[in-house]
């Protein structure tokens, strides 16, 4: 179970809004893994899961690049190099070939994806735009 917790925020209501549809993702994955162990099949589930969190990852990942260009932040460059590494994992685990017979596998390699991308992405690198950009009175 992911749980958001005021400490993840980053005083930004859009992004904020936006990481908590990450833990819904991330919790929804999480359901599914624990249906597979009742029902043996949940390669729809799983590709439907997959496609929104790629799409949800680009979407997210270039509102912030853009908050950041427009404001001037400096580090843009590694935070930028972290998020293409992201999209870059994802979309290998979204066109992985051999889904349909390592569900299992692929489910837990995204639950990691994503508790990675909580723990060292959210909590380290995007808390590191937060006094920046709320400065700039973007709240
Ligand atoms: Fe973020
Ligand atoms: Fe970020």
């Amino acid at each position: 179970m992911f749980l958001w917790k005021e400490s993840y925020s980053v005083n930004i209501s859009d992004i904020d809004n936006q990481h908590k549809e990450l833990f819904k993702i991330a919790n929804r994955l999480s359901d599914c893994l624990k249906e597979y162990d009742v029902i043996t099949d949940q390669y729809d589930e799983v590709k439907q899961i997959f496609n929104e969190l790629t799409n949800y990852t680009i979407y997210h990942f270039q509102f912030e690049e853009e908050l950041m260009i427009n404001n001037g932040y400096e580090n843009i460059a590694v935070h930028k190099a972290q998020h293409d590494t992201f999209i870059n994992k994802i979309k290998s685990l979204e066109f992985n070939e051999d889904i349909y017979i390592n569900q299992k596998r692929s489910m837990l390699e995204a639950l990691s994806f994503l508790l990675d991308w909580i723990s060292n992405h959210i909590l380290i690198t995007d808390m590191k735009y937060k006094s920046f950009l709320n400065g700039k009175g973007i709240i």
